[in-house]
């Protein structure tokens, strides 16, 4: 693997999966695979486990972590090509990424979305700039569009769950993404991350509700059943996502808040005793109730534990791959 950036990045999600798993019963099996090397981790944005779960993993495997929050530490970065740099921008990321390439053996970024400008957004602009310029592998710590570690991490919770409580028989556990309200409009990555992946996996029954006017884009979701019933999607669900985005059509906007999407223990009674998911932070009584997020149902705490070995996994795979 020579980069991480979608789940296109991945030839065996399964196998990548066990990887994860192997390193959560025994995290220093490779202590020493990445002795001497280092990985940047550049933020533009703020975050609690992708940070930390990335330098813990990094850290598993020998390598040094440098973090580096470029939205409050650094020079204001400047992306488009052939720019007129005589507005608030200070540095082109063609001049900053070949730097930071010497620096670092890895370099894993988060940007996040304007919600402005969904052709700029979906153009994947900031992570494609640091690929093209910055001569090291680089791993997404989310995009614009896109969360593929924490949809890494989504896969080996559920796989890790079925492992304890299979679905039954040959039937495909049954998997729905569903949308939540919230208090302000929120980016479509992890949804449409989830959907990537949940649809490659290719190992379960996979549906998607949302109310009218929240499409996500179909090249994510080509392959679920999608529908605008939330009590019909949860009937018989295994794995409920909760999640909030913001439109895609009419991009970056809030539409419909109805409170009656928030997930509440009366709608898991329809389900198969489903296991509640949610990347964090959640806003709790507004996404998901305490009575659903303080429960057994609750996988939200192990979910979140798990983006250390999904991180280790496709860190492990590209110090392999690259000898770096
Ligand atoms: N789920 C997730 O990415 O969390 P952070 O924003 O805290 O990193």
């Amino acid at each position: 693997m020579r980069k991480f950036i979608s789940v296109k990045d991945v030839t065996d999600i399964n196998a990548l999966v066990a990887k994860a798993l192997a390193y959560k019963a025994d995290p220093l099996a490779d202590r020493n695979l990445g002795a001497d090397k280092r990985i940047g981790l550049l933020f533009l944005n703020p975050s609690l486990r992708t940070r930390l779960s990335t330098q813990i993993a990094a850290k598993n495997l020998g390598m040094e972590a440098v973090v580096f929050n470029v939205d409050k530490e650094g020079w204001a970065l400047e992306f488009e090509e052939g720019a007129i740099m005589s507005g608030n921008t200070v540095e082109h990321v063609k001049d900053a990424a070949p730097i930071l390439g010497q620096y670092f053996d890895i370099l894993c970024i988060r940007t996040f979305p304007s919600l402005k400008n969904r052709e700029d957004d979906y153009s994947e602009m900031y992570i494609n700039q640091f690929i093209k310029y910055a001569g090291v592998p680089v791993v997404s710590l989310e995009s614009a569009t896109l969360h593929p570690l924490q949809s890494l991490t989504d896969i080996i919770t559920i796989t890790e769950s079925l492992k304890k409580e299979p679905a039954g028989g040959t039937r495909k556990p049954k998997v729905v993404l569903t949308w939540a309200p919230h208090v302000k409009p929120l980016p479509q990555c992890v949804a449409n991350s989830f959907a990537q992946w949940v649809n490659a996996w290719g190992e379960a029954d996979f549906v998607i509700t949302h109310p009218q006017d929240y499409d996500l884009a179909e090249e994510f979701t080509k392959g679920a059943t999608i529908t605008h019933d939330q009590d019909e999607a949860l009937k018989d669900a295994d794995f409920v996502y909760v999640k909030n985005w913001s439109t895609y059509n009419d991009y970056g906007k809030i539409y419909e808040n109805d409170p009656g999407w928030m997930l509440t223990e009366e709608k898991l009674k329809t389900t198969r005793n489903a296991k509640v998911m949610h990347c964090l932070p959640v806003r709790r009584n507004v996404e998901l109730s305490d009575e659903v997020l303080d429960s057994t149902h609750s996988l939200v705490t192990r979910q979140a534990g798990n983006r250390v070995w999904a991180a280790q996994a496709v860190l492990s795979e590209i110090l392999t791959t690259t000898g770096k």
